[in-house]
């Protein structure tokens, strides 16, 4: 085994879309390409169905379910590639900000005809942050689009990012006709007779040739206007800036249809980026590092209420995890061994001997972990770029059972440490205050207190608009502010300090008021 090797063929990365766009639909053809699954629909994915959105228990069973196809391994042309599913209901945002936190790059499908929506703005926010290098694949072709200059300028201007299109669509509609694809440079035709088949039609039919009329008439001429406009306007795909973050490359499809599909994916495995250098307080890892370090960027728990249990995501950042192995778990101290690991194939998990940077790895989890906990051989780690994010929704929690206090106690905390929800205290007279994503999540905590911990909550209103992380070089300011805003402080649950302001008002204001501090909406800064 070379781990050189191991990590150059691997490709870990994240498809995110608005609703509806065709993210499922997308990671069911790329399995369809990897051989991994046999025919469409074999996959059901994290998506949530539409009208399951008000029963909650519905959700959480199907996110049950779900477990396995969180993380789809399929081998492809030499490169192992892990496809990271994220939920597509925005209640979950913050799984799905969390899971892109484990990634090494990421594919947007973005609806040709809705362009841009507003879950893709945010999550494209997050990416950004993090340097991802993103991709986009503007799905749904076979139906009347936008026009495709105006979906890039779209793009540019509300995903905040440079694009280059690698494939031009020939027409949309009923009248679509193919894509030219710009990197392999030859033309691909669109083929509706046979849905499932993991193939497209690639002619060695190049833009100059008399040929192509014959296939694409009328609209000849158009795609060479198309693309003569294209190339005068759009500088020349510059792999280093893809790879920086700074252009996404654009490819034109219809994921229903599988097609344009295999240029996406074949572009993509030359050009997505390996797993590269992770950071941590202490220093940078690099994953040809022979020792073991990883992560956990997420934790689910097993539906079964009679089992506490739950699988915990470790991502490996460098070395070679093995099973077995005792490995050191930062936060506790303790050595840990692991009989059964899994990876994660498609369909099915099941237990792996060893892994690689860039794989994601299932451990067994009786509730010791945390997200972000790390795993050395062991070296004191602490992996940083895994932020919680300012929630959107807050309300106290209280014990509605005198008995059940202990019970209580540990339900929340461990509901935290899986990332369902942040815990804040208030400063003031202790309270304990959730803050949310979304408003499902309430329920799923109220209800998992009550079936997996026995314990009961009730919940009371409180005006909160959002939560600030804070800091200052400023001492005498940070004081000042500290002391007047005595009534909005908390603590969160790592013990940093975080301003509750009321109203968007009163965080313009306090902003205005005390210029030397630094107001973050996210947990690092
Ligand atoms: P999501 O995961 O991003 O939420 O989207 P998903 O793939 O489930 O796709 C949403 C809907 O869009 C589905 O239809 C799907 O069949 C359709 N779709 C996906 N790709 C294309 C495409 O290229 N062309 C066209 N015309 N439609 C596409 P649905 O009716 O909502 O669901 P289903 O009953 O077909 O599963």
């Amino acid at each position: 085994m070379d781990l050189q090797q191991e990590i150059a063929r691997r490709r870990t990365f994240a498809i995110i879309s608005h609703p509806d766009a065709g993210k499922t639909t997308l990671t069911e053809k790329l399995l369809l390409f990897g051989g991994a699954i046999h025919v469409a629909g074999a996959v059901k994915s994290n998506k949530i169905k539409k009208g399951a959105t008000s029963d909650f228990m519905e959700i959480e069973r199907q996110r049950g379910i779900s477990v396995a196809t969180s993380v789809m391994g399929f081998e492809y042309k030499d490169c192992k590639i892990n496809i990271l599913d994220t939920p597509g209901h925005e209640d979950f945002a913050e799984d799905t900000y969390r899971t892109l936190t484990a990634v090494d790059s990421v594919i947007i499908v973005v609806d040709g005809a809705k362009g841009v929506e507003t879950q893709t703005r945010k999550l494209m926010e997050v990416c950004r942050m993090r340097k991802t290098p993103v991709m986009v694949f503007i799905n749904k072709l076979d139906r009347p689009c936008k026009d495709p200059f105006d979906l890039l300028d779209e793009i540019e201007a509300e995903l905040k990012i440079k694009v280059r299109p690698l494939a031009w669509p020939i027409s949309t509609g009923p009248t679509f006709k193919g894509v030219y694809d710009l990197y392999a440079d030859r033309l691909s035709l669109f083929f509706t007779e046979d849905k499932q088949r993991a193939e497209g039609v690639e002619l060695d039919v190049k833009l100059d040739d008399p040929a192509i009329d014959q296939y694409i008439a009328p609209f000849t001429k158009h795609l060479r206007d198309d693309l003569e406009l294209v190339e005068g306007v759009y500088p020349e795909f510059d792999l280093d800036s893809y790879r920086r973050g700074e252009v996404a490359p654009v490819f034109f499809g219809s994921a229903l249809n599988n097609f344009g599909v295999r240029e996406l994916l074949d572009c993509f495995i030359r050009i997505a980026p390996s797993p590269g250098v992770s950071h941590t307080e202490q220093r940078d890892i690099r994953p040809d590092e022979p020792k073991l370090t990883g992560f956990i960027f997420k934790i689910h728990a097993n539906m079964d209420p009679n089992h506490r249990d739950r699988i915990a995501f470790l991502k490996i950042c460098s070395g070679v995890f093995e099973r077995n192995k005792s490995y050191l778990h930062v936060p506790s101290g303790k050595g840990m061994k692991f009989a059964a690991p899994t990876a994660f194939m498609a369909e099915k998990k099941s237990v792996i001997d060893e892994a690689f940077p860039g794989d994601i790895v299932g451990l067994h989890d009786t509730g010791n972990f945390k997200i972000g906990d790390t795993f050395t051989e062991g070296e004191k780690l602490r992996f940083t770029g895994i932020p919680s994010f300012s929630p959107e929704l807050f309300r106290y929690i209280e014990n509605a059972d005198p008995m059940k206090f202990k019970q209580l106690a540990k339900g929340v905390d461990q509901l935290m440490d899986e990332g369902v929800a942040q815990l804040f205290t208030s400063k003031m007279n202790g309270r304990k205050i959730i803050g949310t994503v979304g408003a499902l999540q309430f329920e799923v905590i109220e209800y998992r207190l009550e079936h997996e911990y026995g314990a009961k909550c009730r919940y009371e209103p409180i005006q909160i608009h959002k939560a600030c992380w804070i800091e200052s070089d400023n001492r005498e300011q940070l004081e000042d502010f500290r002391k007047r805003k005595y009534n909005n402080m908390a603590l969160d649950k790592r013990g940093r300090e975080v301003f509750l302001a009321d109203t968007s008002y009163a965080l313009s204001l306090a902003m205005e008021k005390f210029p030397d501090i630094k107001f973050h909406f996210t947990s690092e800064f």
